[in-house]
């Protein structure tokens, strides 16, 4: 059993980590704005506030830095920069302080830069985009998944073991009426017309992936075996989109030729799979997601019934 400092663990993903964490025997720790119903030890207050975040890592084994603006809507770019860089900042410099070895950084698929239409956004180069794939961001929220995941690899060169889990949209049970009217609309949808946290999101492919499946892949990154000094990444998904439209067609009909084409194979396979390798994911964090929510989408137009 350890003990987990989860920050952000009132969020909508940091109560789905708390909850699977508790389930499987750890004792865990929350950090965030306010408080929430799960039982745990709650430290309530701002992740740039130091003093509060050091008394909250004292003794943990691990923290897992969840805490963030999550998105472009939900704060301006100053906004972003002061809770997701110094946020960050503050967080592993009192890790290090307390000698907490594992850390575990919630990064996005946003630092690939092909997420949010607002700004310039570029395609891929070339799919399955890989951990050798450029970063390409170019909106607040983006820039600062970039720069968080070079705090943390910097943090782990001073000798911390790191995590950066670089998951796309999350699709919780909140988001179910949003993801369905999109997928009613896809050219129209214009964000939260039927309630719900914020807007469908995945990028242009429509990503996805299960609250649970991350939380799973949470512990996992608890449980990697690693030396002190270590810093790896994941890009994370699930086993297929929410797309009307099989993975590479939709890639054509966006950018033509422009995105080479490396491994057919994966999506002669599974038309619906990623823009994502998710090979080190499997085969290093031994992650493969368990769950997908194309079955929210069964009988729309584009998707046969029972899909
Ligand atoms: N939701 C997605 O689709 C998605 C995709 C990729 C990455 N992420 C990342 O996942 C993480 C969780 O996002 P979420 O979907 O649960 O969003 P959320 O808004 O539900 O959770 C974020 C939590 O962080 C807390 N927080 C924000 N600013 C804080 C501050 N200054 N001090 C203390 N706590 C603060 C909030 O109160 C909230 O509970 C974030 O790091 C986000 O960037 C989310």
């Amino acid at each position: 059993m350890s003990t987990i400092l989860v920050t952000g663990a009132a969020g909508l993903l940091g109560r789905h980590v708390v909850r699977d964490l508790l389930a499987h025997g750890h004792a865990v720790r929350g950090l965030d704005r306010r408080s929430a119903e799960e039982a745990i030890d709650w430290y309530v207050g701002d992740v740039t506030d130091p003093d509060l975040v050091a008394t909250a890592v004292a003794g943990v084994d691990a923290v897992f830095h969840i805490a963030a603006v999550p998105n472009i809507w939900s704060g301006d770019g100053r906004a972003i920069m002061r809770v997701n860089l110094l946020g960050t900042h503050i967080v592993f410099e009192a890790a290090e302080a307390a000698g907490v070895g594992r850390m575990v950084f919630c990064s996005s698929d946003s630092v690939a830069g092909y997420t949010v239409r607002e700004g310039r956004m570029l395609p891929p180069r070339y799919a399955p985009v890989d951990l050798d794939h450029p970063l390409m961001a170019t909106d607040p929220y983006a820039v600062s998944k970039v720069m968080g995941e070079d705090l943390a690899q910097a943090w782990a060169l001073r000798g911390q073991s790191v995590v950066a889990l670089r998951t796309v949209f999350v699709a919780y049970p909140e988001m179910a009426g949003e993801i369905v009217a999109r997928a009613k609309d896809p050219e129209g949808y214009r964000g939260p017309m039927v309630g719900g946290p914020s807007v469908a999101g995945g990028g242009p492919l429509h990503h996805h992936i299960d609250p649970r499946d991350l939380a799973r892949a949470f512990r996992l990154a608890l449980e990697l075996d690693m030396a002190p000094g270590d810093f790896e990444r994941f890009y994370l998904s699930a086993r297929v989109t929410l797309s009307p439209e099989p993975t590479l067609d939709r890639l054509r009909r966006l950018h033509g030729d422009a995105v080479e084409i490396r491994a057919p194979e994966i999506w002669a396979e599974n038309p619906f799979a990623p823009l994502y390798d998710l090979t080190p994911a499997a085969t290093r964090l031994g992650f493969v997601a368990e769950y997908d929510q194309r079955h929210l989408l069964a009988g729309l137009p584009g998707f046969p019934s029972g899909d």
